[in-house]
């Protein structure tokens, strides 16, 4: 967005799933290694258009709620009502007394498929317009069953109606307020109530909403397609080990301080391992290198804390709507000896890129004391990433733009 109009995202989360029919309500069920509604807070937290993401949850499901957004940067959970107009309502009203918003995206948790590409598009209209849905030109025949007769109903200029709707902050609350009372199966319809235009833009196939048992095996195989782009990237990085400077000085690799009489040399924490891991994410999404989005000459990361780095390569693949399956890191050195802080180290890695730590392997090797590592010069890393992104054009065009940018 051009402006700097704040934009808030609402997930709705708060219902039963009586439909679904499963224990296990449907926004918690399991969706290719994370909770159906761990989706959309991904895709909406990563998106650089929205400033902050709120969820609203049902009292009952406090800690499954815990267990699937753990880790996301998220406010403590709205809790919701009994209609998923109350439950909007709750959210709007709990934002509000949180700071507010410019304007806000109201999104159902039974949508996972969500694409960054459509919060864009969507985002992109409020420029123009106070109130947005995403709608598909209805394809099929449709047929009207009216006490046993049926007849074909004309669908030209017919519409299926998505989530994310978008509305001007202020309006949205105050309809919902002023409506309470009305039963609604979704938000536009308030605007029609008061007579907004509303505006249309391109949904999304993909984004459909998971009701029945059925819809999540096809959600799966939705996901799977679309990230059918499989990357690998390739990290390595080294840095000098020298006698500390301070009292303070710590080693660290892997994103854990080890003990150790030398400690490495750089202008950040120097974590060779959370170096190399940054490169071999940024190199799966073809975004250069850890020293161009943090320069060793700009002194804001003098002494940082490497863990800032490798969040941001994992955000920049989520960005992309991608989906980080595996990081295999390896660690060269004499000493100090690194299998004794090996399961830490794992457990540190997933835990900054939100992975669950079977996706992440740390190994290490000594030289035999050959070479500058096996005089214990200093100390080689080694990362391997594999992600699976959209088969995209857009992806494929800002890449272009890349290089121009690299060029000049
Ligand atoms: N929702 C909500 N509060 C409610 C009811 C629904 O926040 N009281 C949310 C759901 O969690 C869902 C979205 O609104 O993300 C769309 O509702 P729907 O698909 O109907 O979900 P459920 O109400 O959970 O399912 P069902 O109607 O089958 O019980
Ligand atoms: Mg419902």
């Amino acid at each position: 967005m051009g402006n700097k109009n704040s934009i808030a995202a609402l997930i709705v989360a708060a219902g039963k799933g009586e439909r679904f029919g499963a224990m296990l309500p449907k926004q918690y069920q399991p969706l290719l290694g994370r909770a159906v509604l761990r989706w959309s807070i991904d895709t909406l937290c990563a998106h650089p258009d929205i400033d902050n993401v709120y969820v609203v949850i049902h009292p009952d499901h406090t800690e499954m709620y815990r267990e699937a957004a753990e880790g996301a940067p998220l406010t403590h959970p709205i809790i919701g009502g009994e209609t998923r107009q109350e439950s909007v309502r709750l959210g709007l009203e709990a934002i509000s007394n949180r700071g507010g918003a410019d304007f806000v995206l109201i999104h159902d948790a039974a949508r996972p498929g969500l694409s960054p590409q459509l919060v864009t598009r969507i985002c992109a209209a409020l420029e123009t317009s106070n109130a947005i849905v995403p709608a598909l030109p209805v394809t099929d025949t449709v047929r009207r069953d009216t006490r046993g007769q049926t007849m074909t109903e004309n669908r030209e200029g017919l519409y299926t109606i998505q989530t994310p709707q978008a509305f001007h902050f202020g309006t949205i609350l105050g309809l919902h307020r002023r409506y309470r009372d009305r039963t609604l199966t979704d938000d536009a319809a308030l605007c029609e109530i008061d007579g907004l235009a509303v505006k249309f833009v391109d949904g999304d196939k993909g984004n459909f909403k998971v009701t029945h048992e059925d819809d999540l095996a096809a959600m799966e195989q939705k996901i799977m397609t679309r990230l059918g782009d499989m990357r690998t990237g390739k990290g390595y990085d080294v840095h000098r080990l020298i006698p500390p400077r301070h009292d303070l000085d710590r080693l660290k690799i892997g994103g854990i301080e080890i003990p150790h009489d030398k400690v490495l040399e750089g202008h950040s924490d120097a974590d060779v391992g959370l170096h190399a891991v940054t490169d071999a994410l940024l190199g799966t999404i073809c975004d250069g290198d850890i020293g161009m989005h943090f320069s060793p000459k700009d002194a804001r990361w003098k002494n940082a804390d490497s863990t800032q780095f490798l969040r941001h390569a994992a955000m920049l693949v989520a960005q992309q709507g991608g989906v980080i399956s595996h990081v295999d890191l390896t660690i060269i050195c004499e000493a100090p000896k690194i299998g004794p802080h090996r399961d830490k180290m794992r457990a540190r890695i997933s835990e900054i890129l939100q992975l669950p730590v079977s996706r992440v392997s740390v190994k290490a090797t000594t030289t035999e004391g050959l070479g500058f590592t096996g005089r214990g010069e200093g100390i080689v890393a080694e990362a391997m990433a594999t992600v699976r992104l959209p088969f995209d054009t857009r992806a494929a065009s800002s890449g272009e733009e890349q290089i121009l940018k690299w060029g000049t």
